[in-house]
């Protein structure tokens, strides 16, 4: 039956819940316990000192719920706390969703030209640059800072005009010359998979986006293994949520992240203030 103990995972919100789609689909029995800052978001446009403390508080919380893994499903946190979060806790098993990003972006690029889109403070940070370099030192990368799409995701309003407006002006930069445009973006803050068909619209063919959800479920998929601690327990495969602030707004909200519904009374409060 393995190891019946939850995963760990937590965003500064509801973003994660596009990575926690991709571990229920790729894990159907794992329990998931869940955990969105939402009274501290945003973590994109905090300093690295800021985000690294709420994430060890957040681990901690989960850690509180008896979890066997750590996944960080958020870019931000994971650019700048997976090595003090690892250190601190090991040798709990704490997966990212930077390295994972990385992968996607260079398996699907032809013509080794990334973009990056992220919150401020990951590209700020140089992780996924560094990332990149490391798997295929030959792509070039170009970043850019998107802070309005987390707004935008969290309103529900990720797929409209406001959203394609909004990836109008922050794309054009990079598209500008035809001889530097990428093929190939990665959508380097979970917030984004929800504005994904926004920006498809306005890029057109020709690009391709990619986001870190399956390669970082199956990057915790092998972790299990590596570590076994997976189960294959039928009567597994909860989810649990816990948030910092309106519960209720989560469920309603949340739902258009994690790609079916969220019940209100399955939205707990919790404080990591003391944590
Ligand atoms: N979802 C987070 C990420 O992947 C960031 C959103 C925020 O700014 O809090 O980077």
């Amino acid at each position: 039956m393995g190891d019946r103990r939850a995963i760990g995972v937590f965003d500064s919100g509801m973003g994660g819940l596009t990575v926690l789609r991709a571990l229920r689909d790729t894990l159907p029995h794992e329990d998931l316990v869940y955990l969105g800052d939402t009274a501290r978001l945003p973590y994109g446009t905090k300093s690295a000192d800021t985000v690294t403390a709420y994430a060890l508080q957040a681990t901690r919380k989960l850690l509180a719920h008896d979890v066997k893994m750590v996944v960080i499903a958020c870019n931000t946190a994971s650019a700048v706390a997976i090595e003090p979060l690892a250190n601190q806790h090991a040798p709990l098993p704490v997966i990212g969703v930077v390295e994972p990003g990385a992968r996607a972006g260079v398996a699907a690029t032809q013509t080794n030209r990334i973009g990056v889109l992220a919150t401020e403070s990951t590209v700020k940070g140089g992780a996924y640059a560094r990332a990149i370099g490391a798997l295929a030192p030959e792509v070039s990368i170009r970043q850019q800072p998107c802070a309005l799409f987390v707004a935008l995701a969290e309103e529900g309003w990720g797929n409209d005009a406001i959203a394609e407006a909004a990836a109008a002006r922050y794309l054009k930069p990079l598209f500008d010359d035809p001889d530097t445009a990428p093929d190939t973006l990665v959508l380097g803050c979970t917030h984004f998979p929800v504005l994904a068909p926004a920006i498809a619209r306005v890029l057109g063919d020709g690009v391709t986006l990619v986001d870190s959800a399956a390669t970082t479920a199956e990057t915790v998929a092998a972790a299990l293994a590596a570590n076994d601690l997976a189960t294959d327990d039928p009567s597994n495969g909860s989810e649990r949520f816990l948030a910092t602030d309106a519960p209720e707004r989560f469920a309603r909200v949340g739902g258009l992240f994690f790609g079916s519904e969220i019940a209100a009374d399955a939205v707990e409060l919790v404080d990591l203030r003391h944590g």
